[in-house]
């Protein structure tokens, strides 16, 4: 069989002196001796465009990340005649046509649950870092400053303060556990209410979407990028979020419109805006969310840190050992299967 990857590209240098970036190119997963040795053909690159098109003309299986996406079309997927799987290395398959690849009967699922640990705790840095102006107060340390009162004028606790997470599933249940011990009162919003019993153990309360936003102080984005939550937070969703608000969105960059968050934070509406998703990514140099104000953005890595690659490294090889073996994928793992959208957190917005 032919297998082919998508992943970031690190450099032979850095690849070699960190092999534990597993999830890069060079790298290739760590899979390269296990599927040669298996007689199949395994094919990694970077490129999105052209040596991509060629390779998967011929592919059985696609490997992609959301950290450096190949946007899996429906004219791809048409022109791929054999393809039977799609494996995300890592969690969030929007990057892939999934009605698309229903329609073909292509078989789609992620390493679910690999990086939700290391997502919750960039959610809670972030929402940190913006509440304690840490990136201005960091900068005048850097510029040989001392200006405590400009710092400190927008420097604030998070205790006592209201925090919305909207998306309620493996990160967002983390968030709210590591949140809980801040002393924060919790709420989220998710189409699929937990149980009294979870909501009392996470410490959160079941709000409505349009209340969760008028009265948290903190809003933190944690559901898949969907039909339903494409742009969700537009420009009269941000600003009907409470004045002075923060919002953190690890999740997908597409989920916030990305004019309508620039005139939140020009206006003053906002506070601030952190998290590591883009749309597209890589994002080019004059994005606008690199130069809006009051702002934490990183690249997209909150769910590619080393333990993380380690994860994902290891569930892809499951993936194929199964696939190989004709045994069904990890139940959790599954997105789309036997021509339709599966997953819980994804049928939702393809089944209405
Ligand atoms: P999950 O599937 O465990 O939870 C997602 C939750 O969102 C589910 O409870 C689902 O019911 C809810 N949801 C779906 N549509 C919704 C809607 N329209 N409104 C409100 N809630 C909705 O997924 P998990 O592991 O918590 O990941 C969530 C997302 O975070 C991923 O789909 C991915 O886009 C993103 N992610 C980002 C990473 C990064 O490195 N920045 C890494 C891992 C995930």
């Amino acid at each position: 069989m032919k297998i082919v990857a998508v992943l970031y590209p690190a450099g032979e240098k850095t690849a070699k002196e960190n092999p534990g970036l597993l999830g890069c190119a060079e790298n290739e997963l760590g899979l390269r001796e296990f599927l040669e040795g298996k007689g199949h053909e395994y094919v990694v690159m970077s490129d999105k465009e052209k040596t991509l098109d060629d390779a998967l003309l011929t592919a059985d299986v696609a490997i992609t990340t959301p950290f450096w996406p190949a946007y899996i079309t429906k004219e791809r997927i048409e022109k791929a005649k054999n393809l039977k799987l799609i494996l995300t290395a890592g969690v969030g398959s929007d990057h892939v046509d999934l009605k698309a690849a229903a329609e073909k009967g292509i078989t789609v699922a992620e390493i679910t649950g690999s990086n939700v640990v290391s997502v919750a705790e960039h959610v809670v840095m972030q929402i940190l870092v913006l509440a304690r102006n840490f990136v201005p107060a960091y900068k005048n340390v850097v510029e040989g400053g001392w200006d405590i009162a400009a710092i400190a004028s927008r420097a604030h606790d998070i205790e006592d303060k209201t925090v919305g997470i909207v998306g309620f599933g493996r990160i967002g249940q983390r968030v709210a556990m590591r949140l809980k011990p801040f002393d924060v009162k919790l709420f989220y919003y998710d189409f699929r209410r937990a149980t009294g019993a979870e909501e009392a153990t996470f410490g959160a309360r079941y709000l409505p979407l349009e209340q969760l936003l008028c009265c948290s102080d903190i809003v933190s984005i944690n559901c898949p990028l969907t039909p339903k939550t494409d742009r969700l937070f537009n420009k009269e969703r941000l600003f009907a979020m409470k004045k002075g608000a923060y919002l953190v969105n690890t999740a997908r960059g597409r989920i916030v419109d990305t004019d309508a968050l620039v005139s939140a934070l020009n206006a003053g509406h906002l506070a601030g805006y952190a998290g590591d998703v883009w749309y597209p990514q890589p994002a080019p140099k004059d994005h606008p969310w690199r130069s809006m104000p009051n702002h934490a953005m990183t690249t997209h890595y909150s769910g590619t840190t080393l333990e993380a690659q380690a994860r994902y490294a290891s569930g892809i090889r499951m993936c194929l050992e199964a696939f190989f073996k004709g045994e069904p994928i990890e139940r959790d793992y599954i997105i789309v299967e036997n021509g339709r959208v599966a997953s819980p957190s994804y049928s939702y917005a393809y089944e209405a």
